[in-house]
This record gives C-alpha cells, sequence and structure tokens, in this order.
C-alpha cells in the first residue's frame, strides 16, 4: 500500500492505493458518526464489505448524474439528522464520488468526506484532486465545487467485480495520463497490454499507482485549474461533446477524443503522425473505440455546450509528442472545420 498526499486548498487529501476497503474504519474519526453513499450495483455486489453505517444509495449511470442525486442525499442526511460533524463517504465510481462529494461540500456549508474509488476510472481520475459536481441542463459538470476528500482508497480487489467495458473506461484515462506526462509510461501500457487484459494485479496497482502520482502533482501544482491542470482535459472537449450525443460511456468518449485530439495536434503543434498512430493502435487494443460513431455535426452542437469555452474559443489540449501537451485557446469554428474535414479524410 501506498500513499499520494495532495496538498489542498480545503485541507490534504491522502490517496491510499493498494489498500482495502475492510480498512476503512481506520480512516475514519472513531466519535463521528458516519454515512455511506453509494450506487445500487456497488450495493448489491460489494455492500457486505462496507462497515456499520447508515447507507443511502442513488441511481446508476451518467443520467443520475443530477442535483436530483444530489437532493435525494441531502434528504436523507437531513431524515437521518446528519449534522456538520458527520463524516460521509462515497463508495462507488466516478459518479458516486461526483455527485457525493459535491452533497457533502455543501450540505450544512460542508461536511467531512472520503472515497472508496470502485472503478478504475475513479481510483486513477474520478477521486483524485478535488473536483466535485453534476450535470446540469445538459451541460456537462456544470454545478461543483473544489474541495478534497480527507481520503481516497483505491482497493484494487474492488476492480475484480467490473464489467469489461468499465476497465477499458479507466484505461482511456490512464493513457491520457501517459499521453500528456511519460511517454516512458506510454511505453510500458504497450509493453504490458497482455497483462492488462489478464487483470494482472501487480501491473494493474502500478499502473493506479502511476496515474493518481501524475494526477496529484498536477493537481498539487495547480489545483483551481488556472493553468496546468488543463492538460488533464486532453481528450475531454471532443469526449464530452461526443458522450453527450451518443450512449458512449466517458472512457470510450474520452479515447475517441483522444485520438481526434491527436489528429488536430498533428495540424496544429506537430505532433507526429507515427505518434498518433501508436495512440490509436494503443487505444484500439485496450478495448476501446477509436472512430467517431455519429455525424460531426451532432457533436459540433454538442461543443457549444463546453462549460470551459470562453466566448467563441476553448482552452485546447494538443500534444506536441507523447509525454508532451500544450494549452491553446482554440477557435470553435477552427474545430468545427476541422471534424468536418477529419470526417471528410479519416
Ligand atoms: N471529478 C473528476 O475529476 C472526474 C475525472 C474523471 C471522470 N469523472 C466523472 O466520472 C464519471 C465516470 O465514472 P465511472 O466510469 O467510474 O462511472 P460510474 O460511476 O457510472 O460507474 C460505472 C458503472 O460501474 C458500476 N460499478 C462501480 N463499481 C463497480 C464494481 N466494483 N464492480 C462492478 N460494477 C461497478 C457502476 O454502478 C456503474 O454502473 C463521469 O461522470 C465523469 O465525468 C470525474
Ligand atoms: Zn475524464
Amino acid at each position: 500500500m501506498q500513499i499520494v498526499s495532495i496538498q489542498g486548498q480545503t485541507g490534504p487529501s491522502d490517496i491510499a492505493v493498494g489498500e482495502r476497503i475492510e480498512s476503512l474504519p481506520a480512516f475514519l474519526p472513531s466519535d463521528a458518526r458516519r454515512v455511506i453513499v453509494t450506487d445500487a450495483n456497488v450495493a448489491r455486489l460489494h455492500r457486505h464489505r462496507f462497515p456499520p453505517a447508515e447507507v443511502i444509495t442513488i441511481g446508476t449511470g451518467e443520467k443520475n448524474k443530477t442535483l436530483e442525486s444530489v437532493a435525494h442525499i441531502y434528504r436523507e442526511l437531513i431524515r437521518l439528522e446528519a449534522d456538520r460533524f458527520t463524516f460521509l463517504v462515497a463508495i462507488g465510481g466516478g459518479l458516486v464520488c461526483d455527485a457525493a462529494g459535491f452533497a457533502a461540500s455543501t450540505y450544512m456549508r460542508g461536511i467531512p468526506y472520503g472515497f472508496v474509488a470502485t472503478t478504475l476510472l475513479a481510483q486513477v481520475d474520478a477521486s483524485v484532486g478535488g473536483k466535485n459536481g453534476v450535470n446540469f441542463d445538459g451541460f456537462k459538470n456544470m454545478v461543483g465545487v473544489f474541495n478534497q476528500p480527507r481520503f481516497v482508497i483505491c482497493d484494487l480487489n474492488l476492480l475484480k467485480t467490473l464489467p469489461p467495458g468499465e476497465l477499458a473506461n479507466g484505461l482511456a484515462e490512464i493513457v491520457k495520463h501517459a499521453a500528456i506526462c511519460d511517454s516512458a509510461y506510454f511505453d510500458a501500457i504497450e509493453n504490458n497490454v497482455s497483462r492488462i487484459d489478464a487483470l494482472d494485479p501487480a501491473c494493474i496497482e502500478e499502473l493506479v499507482l502511476k496515474s493518481v502520482l501524475i494526477k496529484s502533482q498536477v493537481v498539487n501544482r495547480d489545483e483551481k485549474e488556472a493553468g496546468e491542470r488543463r492538460k488533464l482535459n486532453f481528450g475531454h472537449t471532443f469526449g464530452h461533446a461526443i458522450e453527450k450525443c451518443t450512449a458512449l460511456a466517458h472512457g470510450e468518449a474520452v479515447s475517441i477524443g483522444m485520438v481526434l485530439a491527436a489528429r488536430f495536434s498533428q495540424q496544429r503543434t506537430g505532433f507526429p503522425p507515427e505518434s498518433r498512430m501508436r495512440l490509436t493502435a494503443l487505444l484500439h487494443r485496450l478495448g476501446l473505440p477509436t472512430e467517431l460513431p455519429t455525424a460531426p455535426d451532432a457533436v459540433l452542437q454538442a461543443l457549444g455546450k463546453d462549460k470551459k469555452r470562453q466566448g467563441e474559443s476553448v482552452h485546447f489540449v494538443c500534444l506536441e509528442r507523447l509525454g508532451r501537451a500544450v494549452v491553446q485557446p482554440i477557435e470553435l469554428s477552427d474545430l468545427s472545420t476541422f471534424l468536418t474535414t477529419a470526417f471528410d479524410t479519416a
């Protein structure tokens, strides 16, 4: 087990990689009331591992990443007479962590909380860094806060019950970390696809640890996303738009978004075509989609709903080479032209 720490403005956050959910009580203040928030799938598969606590369950899937789910958590907390000293633990994937982290950050102006991340995506990305929030009126992650969880437990044993597609979703964010920050990490992923496929525990632990280290280092330097943290959005400008107008999961949409961003980078920042092909091939080998499954018009329309857009431009993440990203203001009209032509020549 290894602890990676983030020093957030709202306090420190310790991410325990390789810790077991059975150790959760040791992370909780002994005298505080505990309330657990989870979703129906995680409750069905893992509730027997939860420590004694009141449990609030929210619906599954991105469609439930809403203020209604947050309101449900508030109502249950009120019904349970939770006060400012009640400790909330979210046990679940990115959806549970994002929604419950937001509820905990706002209920009675904020109660302490921690996460047990149960998907690969939540372990390597969503639970780390203190961004919590929900979607609103079709705008992705439109309402939220920066507020660090006291702790995050990444129990790799919980991943054994994940459907294969959910594993691939997490791998997309892992490839993202490598592509923007660390070419040796990219090489290592390429060289270990069969161990990843076989869910080799040592290999998965290395990936989770490496990705948590990369993300927490970036967050430690730029917690509120004024600069460097924007790099973590590589593939997400197109990815969020694709997520909105298709039935694809977050990681799948980001995978296609990264391929498109790599192609765009070829034109803008001289990203080498061989590197783009390596990126596409790796995502494909990891079981992720790499081609747009819908007409570009729908994606273009959804792009206009990106909350990160500033006027008619967005902070877009390009690659200069594998392991090195740059953020540039790009006109939406340029992305629109690119998408239309990329589609014609794809
Ligand atoms: N806050 C951030 O910084 C950040 C970063 C990346 C992604 N996200 C968000 O994370 C969300 C996606 O997270 P996700 O991919 O974890 O999705 P998710 O939470 O919806 O989980 C995916 C599915 O797996 C199920 N599940 C969870 N744990 C399981 C387990 N151990 N065994 C079997 N099934 C399990 C869930 O019930 C759900 O059906 C998106 O909303 C995305 O925007 C947030
Ligand atoms: Zn993401």
